[in-house]
């Protein structure tokens, strides 16, 4: 029995450090990689944590919607309001009443010499403004186009005869 024993190859010092080794190394690689792994799914989350990111992909989600819209009031075709109406909306709450010395519309009097400087200066002036007239009648979505209508509209009905620029999509 004894002799038996004796025949097994003795464990040597080196042998024994080899399996240590071994045996140690391939846990410590996967608790390595575990350790990667969790790190890897943390970071993922943290992204998202991360209020600006998340604010820039609902920004970019619900930014087609919006675009569509500003697309269709602002940039979409806009067919220039009549005369009259921008008058009676804007310009009425002055030029009705003659608020601030403003030509009172049918005060044929009053807008003839107005009406003597040529429909393009009154329109320039409108636009522009001039002393107590605002720019644009203060209504700076006006269009040019509709500035003119309501010009030839007012000076219309006190003795002009202007014709408003065609209707034309802007
Ligand atoms: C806040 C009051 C006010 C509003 C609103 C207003 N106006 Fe006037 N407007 C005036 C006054 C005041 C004058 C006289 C200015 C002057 O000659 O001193 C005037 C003068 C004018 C004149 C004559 C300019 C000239 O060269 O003699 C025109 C044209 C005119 N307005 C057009 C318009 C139109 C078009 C609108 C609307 C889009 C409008 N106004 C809205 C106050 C107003």
């Amino acid at each position: 029995m004894g002799q038996q024993h004796h025949d097994f190859p003795k464990t040597t010092v080196s042998q024994v450090i080899l399996a240590t080794l071994g045996g140690l190394f391939a846990p410590v690689l996967v608790i390595f990689l575990v350790v990667k792994l969790l790190l890897g799914i943390q970071a993922n989350y943290l992204e998202d944590a991360d209020p600006a990111p998340v604010a820039a992909a609902v920004e970019a989600r619900i930014e087609p919607v919006g675009e569509v819209e500003v697309a269709a009031v602002e940039t979409g075709p806009r067919v220039d309001k009549g005369g009259e109406e921008v008058v009676n909306g804007v310009c009425a709450a002055c030029h009705a009443s003659g608020a601030m010395g403003a030509p009172k519309i049918g005060d044929k009097a009053g807008w003839a010499p107005r009406i003597a400087q040529g429909y393009e200066t009154l329109i320039k002036h409108a636009i522009e403004g001039i002393r107590m007239m605002p720019a644009r009648g203060g209504n700076a979505t006006l269009t040019d186009g509709e500035i003119a209508n309501a010009v030839a509209y007012m000076a219309n009905e006190s003795g002009a005869k202007f014709t408003p620029p065609a209707p034309k999509a802007e």
